[in-house]
């Protein structure tokens, strides 16, 4: 039986942004613009070019410059057309239509796997896609698609992963995993064999580090519900998923393309400077002007 086709994406969206503070005091972290997008515009852009139109956003307090994002604005769309702002129309519009949104609020934020059971009547019975929107991933084929391949072919969960230093490990949820060959390759597809949130250096097993994006199934929900806290005091995504591996099968995708930490500063600031390089309208000028910087 063909696997379920995945329809629907859920995009937590309802942490605090301490770091970005004071920026972020009343303005959500995700609206920070990645040279003139803002951050979450990335991620709902790489669902819809995967195919996924259905965005579920789990939003919190102070959240709702989200929610105006992806509506229709009336009065800045009737003053583009009444000055022929044709292009800029075009930009706002796309915004809206290209998505079906619905919200849902997560109150307190008790982790990244309580946001996604908050998710679940909106989800219902049908797999689904997590994207954290402060992982930015810039591919070719979009992360999430190369994901649904692997979900196809395999019916089962996928996470993606990439290697980082194992020094860094710390900072993710990390698998324990062996190889798959797929597609002629031996070194991107894994078998997952365990897997854990933020483990010291000394005790990773591993240094693949599980990156924001996951296509996951229904069954996740009763795994979230049964968890204790864990990492942080949090409810984990990564302890559900170690408790669904008693039932299923799951598996990691070491996807091609290039990921930013836009949740760092750093990684925000780099993600910022090569976004805009890649611009036509932009990266020429903006080469000329970091040249001339004699750093
Ligand atoms: C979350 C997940 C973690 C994952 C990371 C990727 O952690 O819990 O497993 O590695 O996202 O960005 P956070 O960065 O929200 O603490």
């Amino acid at each position: 039986m063909p696997a379920a086709k995945v329809r629907k994406a859920v995009f937590p969206a309802a942490g605090l942004g301490t770091r970005f503070l004071p920026a972020t005091k009343a303005q959500p972290k995700e609206m920070l613009p990645l040279v003139d997008k803002p951050i979450i515009q990335y991620g709902v852009e790489e669902a819809v070019h995967s195919g996924i139109r259905n965005i579920i956003m789990v939003t919190g307090r102070g959240k709702s410059a989200i929610e105006d994002h992806f509506d229709v604005s009336f009065e800045l769309e009737n003053l583009l057309e009444s000055r022929h702002k044709k292009d800029l129309l075009k930009i706002v519009r796309q915004v809206s239509d290209l998505i079906d949104v619905s919200y849902i609020r997560q109150k307190e934020a008790l982790g990244l796997g309580h946001a996604v059971l908050r998710s679940k009547e909106l989800v219902g019975p049908e797999p689904f896609a997590v994207i954290l929107a402060d992982d930015v991933i810039d591919a070719e084929t979009p992360c999430v698609r190369q994901l649904l391949d692997i979900y196809e072919f395999f019916s089962a969960p996928v996470l993606a992963v990439m290697e980082v230093p194992k020094e860094a490990i710390s900072a993710y949820g990390c698998i324990d995993a062996e190889p798959v060959a797929h597609n002629g390759s031996k070194d991107k597809v894994y078998r997952i064999r365990d897997l854990v949130e933020k483990p010291k250096a000394a005790d990773a097993p591993s240094n693949l580090a599980i990156i924001g994006r996951y296509i996951l199934t229904p069954d996740i929900f009763e795994s979230i519900a049964a968890v204790e806290p864990g990492s942080g005091g949090e409810i984990q995504l990564t302890d559900s998923l170690r408790l669904q591996l008693r039932s299923r099968p799951i598996y990691a995708f070491k996807f091609e393309g290039k990921r930013y930490d836009a949740g760092d500063k750093l990684g925000f600031l780099k993600a910022t400077v090569e976004f805009a390089l890649l611009r036509h309208d932009l990266g020429g000028p903006f080469r000329e002007y970091l040249k001339s910087l004699k750093l």
